[in-house]
């Protein structure tokens, strides 16, 4: 199907790049002629969205321009898997990456699920296939395979229980009170960071994998201390994809969700925030009383969604836009992400 919209009138694109100024695209450095160019698409992809009855959810780690200037909901993995489980509009058009718009497909089959930058993928997501996870499982046979959201559908189909940063300490505590052991899946630093806190041995009760993030490896823990000194008072918080090292050497280690609460309830000199740069911005403009000190790394997956993409997968959504899954590996992902609600929720 496709669908046009007209050009906004000047008065229009006016009115819409002060809307993005007003919230918050001005203070994080926005010029006028950027405002405009975004204000042209934003108006745009908004009235297509009301035309096709679609919703635009947005991880945290999204451009400031699709967070503020046309998402309907902003959130961590977790958080948006709910709201695209209940959304009854027609279209999902999935600002994040690949293994998120596969999980609202799997949430809510029935849905068109668009993801508009189809090239947005995950290095922890791609570092594991499906046949990955039978020979772990051949090789460990009777252990639950516990599995980070961010990985295929075709994984998770072979999984016993899904988590995300934001449940998966609570959820492998109610795991190991039934099991001695599991095979948890596949960021072996978070893994690392999940064992270290649990009191569990790596290679024993927790059989890992060699996965990684390219961006949060990368964080290097021996400057926390240059920080601290100069920055008296800071509240350091990391993402648990960071190494052992950083994560011991913070104040809090957790998922997106659980930094923007703390940052939220706390009253801290200066906070750093050791992510994905997307947090940094999105807490500027929700806290703009705060002091954050800058410290981020960009993720090329996330930031590879732009307001164009969008606007293309809203007009007219090419093949690779669409996500689509098999009936059979939709019905199999779908068990462990319910487990995952069930024990995140109980
Ligand atoms: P959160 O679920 O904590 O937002 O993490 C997603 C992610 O990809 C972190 O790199
Ligand atoms: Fe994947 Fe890391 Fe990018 Fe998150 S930040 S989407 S884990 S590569």
């Amino acid at each position: 199907m496709t669908e046009s919209v007209p050009e906004p009138t000047p008065r229009q694109l006016e009115a819409e790049a002060d809307r993005l100024a007003e919230k918050g695209l001005a203070d994080l450095g926005y010029g006028q002629q950027e405002l405009e160019r975004c204000a042209r698409l934003t108006w745009k992809i908004n009235a297509l969205k009301k035309l096709r009855r679609a919703v635009i959810p947005a991880h945290v780690y999204q451009r400031a321009e699709i967070i503020h200037g046309v998402s309907d909901f902003v959130g961590d993995s977790y958080a948006l898997s709910k709201r695209c489980a209940k959304t009854s509009a027609k279209t999902i058009v999935f600002c994040g990456v690949r293994f998120m718009a596969e999980t609202a497909k799997i949430l809510n089959p029935g849905k068109e699920v668009l993801l508009p930058a189809p090239e947005a993928g995950c290095s922890l997501s791609e570092s594991i296939t499906a046949a990955d996870v039978r020979a772990l499982k051949a090789e460990h046979p009777g252990l639950p395979v516990v599995t980070y959201i961010n990985t295929s559908a075709a994984v998770k189909a072979e999984s016993d229980v899904v988590v995300t940063s934001a449940n998966a300490a609570t959820i492998l505590r109610a795991l190991y009170a039934r099991h001695p052991s599991l095979i948890f899946i596949p960021d072996e630093l978070m893994a690392t960071n999940l064992a270290k806190e649990l009191g569990k041995r790596l290679g024993v009760e927790m059989i890992l994998w060699k996965g990684r993030c390219i961006v949060h490896e990368n964080f290097d823990a021996s400057s926390v201390a240059l920080y601290r000194k100069l920055y008296p008072g800071v509240q350091i918080l990391a993402h648990a994809e960071c190494s052992p090292a950083l994560a011991s050497a913070v104040d809090f280690v957790g998922g997106t969700g659980d930094m923007m609460r703390l940052v939220e309830r706390t009253r801290a000199r200066y906070y750093m925030l050791v992510t994905e740069c997307g947090l940094g911005d999105l807490a500027r403009s929700r806290f703009p009383r705060k002091a954050f000190v800058p410290m981020c790394r960009l993720c090329p997956y996330m930031k590879s969604v732009g307001l164009e993409q969008v606007l293309r997968a809203l007009e007219r959504p090419s093949p690779a836009q669409r996500v689509e899954l098999p009936a059979e590996i939709i019905a199999r992902a779908r068990k462990p992400i319910d487990a995952m609600f069930a024990l995140a929720e109980a």
